[in-house]
């Protein structure tokens, strides 16, 4: 088998690649490790920045998602009880976010592939990459006990942490930053009416929880908890108990419990990957970077990095020119360093680190109340949270 493309992940990354790609009139064949179901089951977050919305509709699969997306403007600080509404669109001379969960986009994508009969293998056994350190590289995959080969031109490596692209390259040439926090994220889904109409991020003395959504119907809370907590100790009512502690009472009021269709614990994590470029080989996506959840900035990011990837690749196929694979990580990493910065800014801010002392809360709530009264720090988480323009510094 020949392709253009070798994309490696079926998630968000590599399926807004492979559509961009065809849109472009370049090939792309999909290798996924995991089955098309298994893809759709995983829950992520579903803040989209403009940015993502226009690429979702540059790739033509953005019909679904403003029909049902919902525009929000603004977004809610819990501290100390009291509620401080950030207005982000206001802030930023009209810029907003869309909620539009995850699975809902990838889903979208991986509809439109399959309509336009492009190839994707699900269940592909033990991928491996090789030769992209030359200008023929190679892709093996198993399938059915079967050993296939793919050549192509350029691997893209949209598979994920645990992927193997990002360990395929070698080690001399990668250098890798990390930050674990000492906490998770305990998720619960249900279908109840959100409790507020926009999101709230609490800052409570029992730790951080916030009240995200999926539909007017379907809510999303999240509440702060140790790692060493295992998400079966945790009952529904368990669950509704803690977060009913960390809100305020008119949140109280509105908040209507139910059973939980999903309810997980994710660790916190800040990581990146460079370089993004091993030759012919390209890192995008959650394989050369991590953010934690605070600020939703995941898959944003995910979705900038293939905007770049897929100009550059563009670039070579219709200009003949390297430039823009030239340009690719270093473009790239920039945007990623920002968003980790307010991720990692956004995670100190509203987080209980348990090995910190009460003056660190102080300091917390220092920094909250000058961001609060100043109208600079309120636009500069706005400006974050929407997302920099995709020149931005460039
Ligand atoms: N071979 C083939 N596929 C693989 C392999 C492998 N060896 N390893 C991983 N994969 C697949 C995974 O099964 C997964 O479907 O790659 C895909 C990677 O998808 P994601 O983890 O969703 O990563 P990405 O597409 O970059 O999306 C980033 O996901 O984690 C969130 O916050 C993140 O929202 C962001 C988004
Ligand atoms: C979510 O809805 O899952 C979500 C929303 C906002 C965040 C993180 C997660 O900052």
């Amino acid at each position: 088998m020949r392709t253009q493309v070798a994309i490696i992940g079926a998630g968000p990354s590599g399926l807004l690649l492979g559509q961009l790609l065809h849109k472009s009139g370049i090939d792309a064949i999909i290798l996924e490790r995991q089955t098309g179901d298994y893809v759709l089951s995983r829950i992520r977050a579903g803040v989209l920045e403009q940015v993502c919305i226009d690429l979702m509709d540059e790739a033509g699969v953005g019909k679904r998602m403003h029909e049902e997306g919902l525009i929000h403007g603004g977004f809610d600080l819990l501290v100390d009880g009291q509620r401080h509404r950030i207005d982000m669109n206001k802030l930023t001379g009209g810029q907003n976010v869309m909620v539009y969960g995850q699975t809902e986009l990838t889903r979208d994508l991986m509809e439109a592939r399959e309509a336009q009969g492009l190839p994707t293998v699900y269940s592909a056994d033990n991928v491996q990459v090789h030769d992209f350190d030359t200008d023929k590289p190679r892709v093996t995959y198993e399938k059915d006990g079967q050993t296939h080969t793919i050549e192509c031109d350029f691997i893209a490596g949209c598979d994920g942490f645990h992927g193997v692209c990002r360990k395929s390259a070698p080690r001399s040439a990668i250098k890798e930053y990390e930050k674990v926090y000492p906490f998770g994220w305990l998720g619960m889904l249900s279908d109840t009416p959100p409790v507020h109409h926009e999101l709230i991020y609490a800052n409570s003395p029992r730790g951080f929880a916030l009240c995200s959504q999926r539909s007017l119907t379907r809510s999303r809370y999240y509440v702060q908890v140790p790692l060493t907590d295992k998400v079966e100790e945790w009952s529904d009512d368990a669950f509704w108990n803690e977060l009913r502690l960390r809100l305020d009472d008119e949140a109280n009021e509105q908040l209507v419990t139910g059973p939980s269709i999903e309810k997980s614990i994710a660790p916190l994590r800040s990581f990146v990957t460079e370089p993004l470029r091993f030759g012919r080989m390209f890192l995008a996506g959650d394989a050369g970077h991590i953010v934690p959840p605070t600020g939703a900035k995941g898959l944003n990011l995910a979705a900038t990095d293939v905007k770049y990837l897929h100009n550059a690749l563009k670039e070579f196929y219709e200009e003949k020119s390297e430039a823009g694979i030239d340009r690719y990580s270093e473009i790239a990493l920039k945007r990623i360093w920002r968003a980790e910065r307010f991720s990692w800014w956004f995670t100190q801010l509203m987080h209980k680190f348990p090995d910190d002392g009460e003056i660190v809360s102080k300091f917390q709530r220092a920094e909250i109340d000058y961001l609060l009264n100043s109208e600079s720090g309120q636009k500069t988480i706005a400006e974050n949270y929407v997302g920099l323009p995709l020149d931005f510094g460039q």
